[in-house]
């Protein structure tokens, strides 16, 4: 599994042809190679709406790279095929019309193989782009080029969890990746203190960021406590004997009308098979592990757990502060575990663990715009900014995430009864 991390490097962002082209290169390699695994059946498959099939992500960034960066960068440049615009264009309204998302899966063609012909038309015209431009023009393009890089980055952790999704359709079990975990025990959860204070918030600075994490500004933030560490398999579990599903007074209302109308009784891919609560993973079916962090819960999930453990969900402003010494390290993609990991550690030691990879963390803050926010001009504006409704900020990225993809402010969004991200608990309370 060497080959994830060689091929996922960070590299120093000199903005440079040079740098574009082996950044470029490097981000697509690692895209196909997070398909070696798969058999040709399995990139076809749409096993909700919310699930894109493997083949259709692999056509989209390419989509993307063609439509922001080749067509009106590159004169005379010719799409492979026109009509692949009305069937991988995602969500662009200004683009013109689309395919239905939820029928994805319908689509037979273009095959697998002309999919990939696909992605190597438009790699060889980028690369071809790339390595004609002078500086002047490299920097008119580093904008598009950049966030095409952050983009399909976005788009392999969406694959992983959207191939776990498929496989676990499957009363078979197939694994993705087969990997041998060892148990293992936790340290017991502490309390980390932080003051009160006007703190700053956001994005500055000269690396990359998304729109929705600027401008920077102030917030005032009470005293609060954060867990050192995330919530456990155990811990939930504790939560589920205490008939947490089946306690209407834990829950918010549409959480509870969920519960009901699903028959929520576990996280998503617990099954309880002869008394003993299983899981699927991307390494196959097997016991869930106590001392792993829980995952794959949704807001409403997370938010019952809270407030039955007498806390709650930390805002993610809380979650920004309290990262502000805390390096940017953890289990992320490049570990070839595709699965959150438990912290083998005997104690926390008065620091925060876990806030970056396993999963990504319920934050009870709205995806709502910064003070000042605005879109960027054209269909480009429609990345973040139309999303900010009806949905909740998770922090910290996860087991799919790259981690030259995440930063302290990087600011992840989902309906608040998504499940099948990796998306896992911290706990907090006020001092
Ligand atoms: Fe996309």
């Amino acid at each position: 599994m060497t080959t994830f991390k060689q091929a996922n490097q960070m590299v120093t962002e000199d903005l440079s042809n040079r740098y574009f082209v082996e950044r470029y290169k490097q981000v697509r390699s690692f895209t196909e190679q997070l398909c070696e695994p798969l058999a040709t059946e399995d990139y076809v498959i749409q096993s909700m709406p919310d699930v894109s099939p493997t083949k259709w992500h692999l056509a989209h960034v390419t989509w993307f790279w063609e439509t922001f960066l080749l067509s009106p960068a590159l004169s005379g440049y010719k799409s492979l095929h026109p009509q692949y615009a009305y069937l991988f264009n995602s969500y662009y309204n200004t683009l013109g019309e689309r395919h239905c998302r939820p029928k994805r899966g319908l689509i037979s063609r273009p095959t697998v193989k002309e999919t990939y012909e696909y992605r190597r038309y438009v790699d060889e015209h980028v690369l071809g782009l790339l390595e004609g431009v002078d500086g002047r023009q490299l920097a008119e393009l580093t904008p598009i080029m950049t966030l095409g890089l952050h983009h399909e980055q976005q788009h392999q952790e969406l694959m992983v969890t959207d191939i776990k999704h498929v496989l676990a359709c499957n009363p078979l079990y197939p694994a993705y990746l087969p990997r041998a975990i060892a148990a293992s025990s936790v340290p017991p959860m502490e309390w980390i203190s932080f003051p009160e204070g006007v703190y700053w918030v956001g994005y500055e600075g000269k690396g990359f960021s998304f729109d929705s994490e600027g401008p920077r500004h102030r917030q005032f933030v009470q005293p609060f406590q954060l867990a050192s560490r995330l919530v456990t398999n155990g811990e939930y579990l504790e939560f589920m004997q205490d008939g947490g599903y089946e306690s209407p007074l834990l829950w918010l209302s549409e959480g509870w009308a969920k519960v009901r109308a699903e028959e929520w009784k576990a996280p998503l891919y617990w099954e309880n098979i002869d008394g003993r609560w299983m899981v699927m993973t991307l390494s196959g079916l097997r016991e869930v592990d106590k001392a792993e962090p829980v995952c794959h819960v949704s807001y409403y999930e997370a938010d019952a757990y809270a407030r039955w453990a007498g806390a709650r969900l930390p805002t993610e402003a809380e979650w920004e502060v309290a990262v502000q010494d805390v390096p940017v390290e953890g289990n992320f993609v490049e570990s070839g575990l595709f699965h959150p990991a438990p912290l083998n550690v005997a104690a926390t030691g008065g620091k925060l663990a876990q806030m970056y990879g396993d999963v990504w963390e319920w934050t009870q803050s709205s995806y709502s715009p910064y003070p000042g926010f605005r879109p960027a001009a054209g269909a480009v504006g429609e990345y973040n900014g139309k999303f900010m409704c009806n949905q909740y900020v998770l922090r910290g990225g996860s087991c799919a995430t790259s981690l030259s993809h995440i930063r302290p402010t990087y600011r992840n969004f989902f309906p608040a009864d998504a499940q099948w991200q990796f998306m896992g608990i911290r706990l907090a309370r006020e001092v």
